[in-house]
């Protein structure tokens, strides 16, 4: 029998109900993962617990907003209750504003910098008891190709996105000896709900989709399979690392 990836491991995952972290949890699950679902979106949450359920894994799912220090507390407090254990965390929750310097309006920037780079750190933050507890635990915070190249818009997300990169790094040193690895996974173009409208109107003519070598977008279960490298001992000597899931858009 083919051994599961994540067999007997605990596995928190932010932002499950979105494109990326749906295709994540159910392979984790099928992966022998006991889970920790959360997201803002309750009903999709209670919908995507019970799918995983029906398949005979374990599963709890909780409301946690990442931007809030009080809810991450609460949903450790729970996992330490449930499983007194946790393995993996992927920091999947995330927001997209658009505009560039001057366009962005101070309240956007404000709550992308909150749910996307401040969040990462508090997620971190809470977990690391727990993570370090477990001896062999994994981070993947979720950056994307626009934390490692300009595009000339997006400057609060392209910021956000930034920091998550370096956050990872130095948090990948901080723990190295003490059980815990940190590393960033960079999607290129994605289809999910955060850009299904662009891809709606502008298909396989949209700009960055024509400069994917590829020349399509990605699916969420491509990003997913290398989330589950990353969160399980196939990567046993990475840390600090910057997935990069792009087909090509930034090999060139
Ligand atoms: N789709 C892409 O092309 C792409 C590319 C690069 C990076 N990413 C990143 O991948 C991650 C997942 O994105 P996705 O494409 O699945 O998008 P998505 O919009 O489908 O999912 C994002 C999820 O985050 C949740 N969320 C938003 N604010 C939250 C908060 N404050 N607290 C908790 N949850 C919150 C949403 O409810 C949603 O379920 C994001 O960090 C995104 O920036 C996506």
């Amino acid at each position: 029998m083919t051994r599961l990836r994540l067999d007997g491991r605990t596995a928190l995952i932010t932002g499950a109900t979105g494109g990326i972290g749906t295709a994540t949890a159910e392979l984790f699950a099928r992966e022998g993962a006991r889970l920790v679902i959360t997201d803002v979106a309750e009903e999709p949450l209670r919908a995507l617990a019970h799918r995983i359920e029906a398949r005979g894994a374990e599963v709890v799912a909780a409301r946690l907003d990442v931007s809030s220090a009080r809810d991450w507390d609460e949903v450790i407090t729970a996992v330490r209750d449930r499983f007194a254990a946790l393995d993996v965390l992927v920091n999947l929750a995330g927001i997209v504003d658009w505009p560039g310097v001057e366009d962005t309006r101070e309240e956007a920037w404000d709550r992308v910098i909150a749910v996307n780079q401040k969040g990462t750190w508090l997620g971190m933050k809470a977990a690391m008891p727990l993570l370090r507890a477990s001896g062999n635990a994994s981070v993947i915070n979720t950056s994307s190709v626009l934390g490692l190249v300009g595009s000339g818009a997006a400057a609060a997300y392209q910021a956000s996105k930034g920091a998550v990169r370096l956050l990872s790094k130095t948090a990948a040193v901080e723990y190295a000896q003490r059980g815990v690895r940190v590393n960033s996974v960079h999607p290129g173009v994605i289809t999910t709900p955060m850009i299904q409208d662009i891809l709606d109107e502008q298909g396989d003519e949209q700009p960055d989709i024509r400069r994917t070598p590829m020349r399509r977008a990605g699916r969420a279960d491509e990003v997913a399979s290398a989330i589950l490298f990353l969160a399980c001992d196939d990567s046993s000597f990475v840390t600090g690392s910057e997935l990069v899931v792009d087909g090509g858009l930034t090999a060139h």
